[in-house]
């Protein structure tokens, strides 16, 4: 973390759980939790039918709310697709672009994810853009190659001005909901990669603003050692995000960092 230059965000990833009632509770339990976060910005990614119960608990809260993925299009013949200005008009303020499960489960490509930044800075949502390797790219000694590429790819056509509504997330496939945690210096040997990428691109002053996560298996016992360290910007968090006391604790080691 770095809080001269840039904030620090603890984001929950719901995936595919929590229904209305639930979500309405856990915001309702976050809530006073949350209030008291004054260094980091507390995201919550919903799932699409739970955005506008977890919006209007959320109203007048230090929780923003977040989509999971969003389609490329304004508008159009797209099947089961949730565009991002309706994702606005429901009171959605981030949205997880390139989750590896969507990679892996609908194909998504680095040149879809990047089609999906774009309309997503276009209606005024904040991306939260994921790259990371499979065990089998680690262990190939590829791992930097590959998240630069994606880096880059899914920047392609942001502007400078733009960037400011970015953050990235690393999340070492092999990591995510496997209990495998990287190891600080892992995460942030990557992430300082992923700066030194937007500052070729941007210079220095505009990627050190850019706030990059860190997701995989991030839990109580980890975060604090994740967090400290210099290019972590905070958590992307999946199933420690399901539980209020879990997820708060993290808000709270983030908070005294
Ligand atoms: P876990 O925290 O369950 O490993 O999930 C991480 C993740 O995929 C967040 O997007």
């Amino acid at each position: 973390m770095n809080l001269r230059y840039r904030k620090t965000i603890i984001a929950g990833n719901w995936k595919m759980n929590l229904n209305e009632e639930e979500a309405r509770q856990f915001i309702r339990q976050l809530k006073p939790l949350a209030a008291e976060a004054r260094w980091c910005d507390v995201v919550l990614c919903v799932p699409f039918l739970q955005i506008p119960a977890a919006v209007k608990a959320a109203r007048g809260t230090k929780i923003a709310i977040g989509a999971q993925n969003c389609h490329y299009e304004p508008k159009g013949a797209y099947t089961g697709e949730i565009s991002c200005g309706m994702l606005a008009e429901a009171g959605v303020k981030y949205v997880i672009i390139g989750h590896s499960e969507r990679r892996r489960d609908s194909n998504e490509s680095d040149a879809l994810v990047n089609k999906k930044v774009l309309a997503a800075l276009q209606f005024g949502l904040r991306p939260i853009i994921c790259v990371g390797e499979t065990l089998e790219m680690r262990d190939n000694d590829v791992t930097l190659d590959v998240v630069r590429m994606q880096v880059k790819t899914a920047l392609r056509g942001v502007m400078l001005e733009q960037l400011r509504r970015v953050t990235i997330a690393y999340e070492p496939i092999w990591a995510i909901g496997t209990g495998y945690t990287a190891t600080a210096q892992q995460a942030n040997e990557v992430n300082s990669v992923i700066r030194q990428v937007l500052r070729d691109l941007y210079g220095a002053r505009a990627a050190r603003a850019v706030s990059i996560l860190y997701g995989g298996s991030m839990n109580v016992s980890n975060a604090r050692e994740l967090l400290a360290q210099p290019d972590v910007d905070g958590g992307l968090i999946g199933g420690a995000s399901l539980k209020t006391e879990s997820f708060a604790k993290i808000i709270e080691a983030a908070n005294q960092q």
